[in-house]
């Protein structure tokens, strides 16, 4: 599998998204003093680093690895290797992700930092698949909606490449 020669989403559509969401969420969050945004690794990270630094409020950032028991169907078997180092009790908690896919990872991350009882709780997403969706899941804030194609660049990998590009492309049988 390899990269299509040309882009699904060019650089200048990407950082439209991302400047159009950092201005939702500053209008949001404006009286907040509390926001904390959670990082899911590794995708999420070229995203989140655009997203942060066209949000002129207060932040604090923190980063979560999610890992799927495979084999295993069924909502909420998913491993935090990786948790926040702060205390998100009384927080208000934005999560950011690259993508969001069945929803199945998406939301038993959501379950699990709910357990720690933050003041909110919201969602973040560059990229939504809608039709490949199996368990409902609430993001308030959406970048670019696509069809059910397999993506990469832009933080999204296939066998840890092409996360450094800056556009995003889809996946091709050479
Ligand atoms: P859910 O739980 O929504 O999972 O199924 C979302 C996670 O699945 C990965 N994913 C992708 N990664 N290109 C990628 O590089 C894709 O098109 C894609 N679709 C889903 C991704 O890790 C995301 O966090
Ligand atoms: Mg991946």
């Amino acid at each position: 599998m390899r990269r299509s020669s040309e882009p699904l989403i060019a650089e200048t559509q990407i950082q439209a998204a991302v400047t159009r969401l950092a201005a939702e969420i500053s209008e949001r969050y404006r009286n907040c003093d509390t926001l904390v945004m959670v990082v899911v690794l590794k995708g999420g990270t070229i995203f989140a680093s655009d997203l942060m630094r066209r949000i002129s409020l207060p932040l604090a950032v923190e980063y979560i690895r999610a890992k799927s028991y495979d084999g295993i169907d069924s909502l909420g078997d998913v491993l935090l290797p990786v948790l926040p180092e702060q205390p998100l009790r009384g927080k208000s908690v934005l999560v950011i992700e690259d993508i969001l896919d069945t929803g199945r990872t998406t939301s038993a991350i959501m379950k699990t930092l709910n357990e720690h009882d933050p003041a909110s709780l919201e969602l973040c997403v560059l990229l939504d698949k809608p039709s490949r969706r199996v368990v409902p899941v609430d993001a308030q804030y959406i970048g670019i909606t696509i069809e059910d194609r397999f993506v990469v660049g832009y933080g999204l990998d296939h066998d840890e490449r092409y996360r450094n590009l800056p556009e995003i492309y889809t996946l091709e049988e050479e």
